[in-house]
């Protein structure tokens, strides 16, 4: 099931996804106890982060409640502006009451192929003899290159059918990045694109409604397999479809 969330503006969009995602976890959590939420990085999810923050604050969670993980990092310190555990750290996990989550993010201090092993092995530990890791939530931005998480067009990770974590030197950035992997994506309960401007509009028409090739348009590897794939857009990012 897919389906395309419009919103006028980016605060609307920030406001909308926030809800969507709060009742999504709480759901989770009142079924099971527990929800397994995988955050994306870049600069768009910030205002996003920062309501869902104040209303997780204020939803009652009981301690262990929530389980945060990061779809994919540069290969930075946790506290360089450029990481994506900062980024979720100081707007989402800031307001939080101590103990109601626990913060798994990817450390790729100096070696990211090391970095990928040792991040696989702690999702085994959390979905131990699981086939793929059934997140709750994959929050998941997109690029205006149609890339997704850190899988670039190009990516030898893109026909990954086995691993979960994966590190790749992307040339475009001379930077290294470590990502979740089609497989740990795709077996997601409900997948969320958060998409604003309109600088994003011509890679959300061409993701959405070109042919399928996903090398060259990585976004179109986002198909859960047994789950839901949403889509939250303000206007701008909309305008072409
Ligand atoms: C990253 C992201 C990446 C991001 C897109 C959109 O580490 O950069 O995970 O996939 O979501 O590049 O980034 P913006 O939100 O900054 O446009």
């Amino acid at each position: 099931m897919t389906k395309i969330h419009r919103h006028p503006d980016p605060d609307s969009l920030a406001q909308a996804t926030a809800e969507f995602m709060q009742a999504a976890i709480l759901e989770r959590v009142k079924q099971v106890g527990r929800a397994h939420v995988v955050l994306a990085g870049g600069s768009t999810p910030r205002s996003t982060y920062q309501y869902l923050g104040r209303l997780l604050a204020q939803s009652e969670l009981a301690a262990g409640s929530l389980e945060f993980y990061w779809g994919d990092e540069r290969c930075v310190p946790l506290d360089d502006p450029a990481s994506n555990f900062r980024l979720a750290s100081e707007s989402l996990l800031a307001p939080l009451p101590a103990g109601t989550f626990e913060a798994h993010p990817i450390e790729c201090g100096g070696n990211a192929p090391a970095a990928a092993e040792t991040y696989e092995g702690l999702l085994r530990l959390a979905f131990p003899s699981a086939a793929r890791p059934r997140f709750d939530l994959v929050l998941l931005g997109l690029g205006d290159d149609g890339h997704t998480a850190s899988l670039f067009p190009g990516s030898p990770w893109l026909a990954e059918a086995e691993r979960w974590v994966a590190a790749e030197h992307v040339d475009e950035l001379r930077a290294w990045r470590v990502s979740l992997t089609p497989p740990a994506i795709n077996a997601a309960r409900t997948v969320v694109f958060l998409v604003q401007g309109e600088a994003k509009a011509d890679a959300v028409r061409q993701v959405m409604r070109a042919a399928h090739d996903p090398v060259r348009r990585p976004a179109q590897i986002v198909e859960p397999l047994d789950g839901e794939l949403h889509w939250f857009l303000d206007e701008a990012a909309a305008s072409r479809l």
